[in-house]
């Protein structure tokens, strides 16, 4: 193995195929490193600030699934930021975990989730002693930054592990612009997703632990389980090319600092789309608490939608945006980009900015759920019978899947919650403005989803 035999056949360029060896003698072994891979992943360790560094080729996916199958016992609980990724919820439901959340908060100012606080974490676990381990996200998806360090200090009070998902973050701690990585902030255990923010191989990512909460035989028990056996060289060698880079890669993040910094100082005269973070922004507030890869373009009080904003930079400029809500796009940058598509970025916001028009009633700004709804266990509703319902039937009964919209994949409502109205009102205003609802489906032109059965919720 590989089939190949590392020999460019059909479309396989010969160049792929030659990298891609498997654990053939004089190369190591991912699951057990004790030559060239474990040099690797203590290179990457060295760099991130981390004990132990382990190499994942399943993406932050398998790090996260890993990282809290290993932090909490089977059925124990585990406090999470709502804004989590699926990858924890999936984790929760095979190890059987019961969920607490953290609600971020809404940035008034445009209208993304804030990264939680310290203080939340802290006034969650003074309610519930019962916690075993933390898990939040940062930076977010919109590219806010926790304050790792303290929510660290107030989690380790309590004796227990914080996990913080990273997967937006693998360029932190590079260059002065940058805040630095959660391991270096005293998390136990860090995913981030090479992939997404350095030049590397989709799939690509690092799992980082330090400290002494973290089993760590344990931790490997559950890479080799939720790991490929046959880890691809062709990743593996992707990973420790973009750690290498973006160690030595001090002037790459400087250009995109001052692309970037040019590009929000073109886009301060708009007049109707809104940008975050705006130029004005004090230097330190995006250094600290805002990652300069996204910039968030808002359409609220315009009469544009996200969505067709979105498509509008695609079709007529040829600018492929990460994603859109309702009402916003946002875009990411990484030292990939070149001063030609921030230069593109901006004529074309510019543009449009200029035909739009501003509408007092576009408010379509709403709030993102964010309370405590009624609720059984997630993990045994995931796993209970239930029936179709059309949506305008759904409010007060547990929903047996969940729904979100997609990107960015955070819940609405998670399988066993109950519907309230408002969640109800919001997601038909979601499928108004065309966006892709996860968990609704349509019969005969109505839409619908998975309602739990009420026979089989007591006990
Ligand atoms: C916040 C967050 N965590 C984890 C993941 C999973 O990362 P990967 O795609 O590398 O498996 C994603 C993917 O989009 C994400 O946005």
């Amino acid at each position: 193995m590989p089939g190949h035999k590392r020999q460019g056949m059909g479309e396989l360029s010969a160049g792929l195929a030659q990298l891609d060896i498997t654990e053939i003698e004089g190369f190591d072994n991912l699951h057990q490193p004790e030559g060239i891979l474990q040099e690797m992943q203590q290179y990457a360790a060295s760099v991130y600030g981390a004990e132990e560094t382990f190499y994942l080729v399943g993406g932050s996916t398998c790090g996260i699934l890993s990282a809290v199958s290993a932090a909490i016992p089977r059925g124990g609980k585990l406090l999470i930021a709502r804004n989590c990724h699926k990858s924890v919820y999936h984790a929760a439901y095979l190890r059987e975990l019961q969920l607490s959340y953290l609600y971020p908060r809404l940035l008034p100012e445009i209208g993304i989730c804030e990264a939680v606080t310290a203080g939340q974490v802290q006034e969650a676990l003074t309610a519930e002693p019962d916690v075993c381990g933390v898990l939040i996200v940062s930076p977010t998806y919109e590219g806010r930054i926790a304050e790792v360090e303290r929510i660290a200090g107030v989690v380790h009070e309590y004796g227990i592990p914080l996990i913080v998902d990273e997967a937006h973050g693998a360029h932190l701690g590079f260059h002065p612009a940058f805040a630095a990585g959660s391991s270096r902030a005293g998390a136990d255990l860090v995913v981030t997703s090479v992939h997404k923010t350095l030049p590397a191989m989709t799939q690509t990512a690092l799992l980082h632990v330090k400290g002494k909460r973290i089993d760590r035989e344990r931790l490997r028990r559950f890479l080799r389980i939720y790991q490929s056996s046959s880890p691809s060289y062709v990743l593996m060698a992707s990973i420790d090319n973009a750690v290498r880079l973006a160690a030595e890669g001090e002037a790459l993040f400087e250009q995109l600092y001052e692309n970037w910094n040019s590009l929000l100082e073109r886009l301060s005269v708009l007049k109707n789309l809104t940008v975050w973070p705006a130029a004005a922004m004090a230097k330190i507030e995006y250094q600290k608490h805002q990652d300069i890869g996204k910039l968030v373009i808002s359409v609220k009080n315009t009469d544009l939608t996200g969505k067709e904003l979105y498509s509008r930079l695609l079709e007529e400029y040829g600018l492929q945006m990460e994603m859109a809500t309702d009402s916003y796009v946002l875009a990411m940058f990484t030292i990939g980009d070149t001063f030609d598509g921030y230069e593109r970025l901006a004529d074309a916001l510019l543009e449009i900015d200029r035909g739009l028009k501003r509408t007092r009633q576009a408010e379509i700004n709403r709030e993102y759920p964010s309370g405590k709804r009624e609720q059984v266990p997630f993990a045994r509703a995931w796993d209970t019978p239930g029936a179709w319902v059309p949506l305008k039937e759904a409010a007060d009964r547990y929903v047996g899947e969940f729904l979100n919209i997609y990107p960015p994949g955070i819940p609405i409502l998670v399988p066993g919650e109950r519907m309230e109205n408002a969640d109800q009102r919001l997601i038909e205003q979601y499928l108004t403005d065309g966006l892709n609802v996860q968990g609704i489906s349509v019969r005969e032109g109505v839409p619908g989803l998975k309602v739990l059965a009420e026979k089989y919720l007591s006990g």
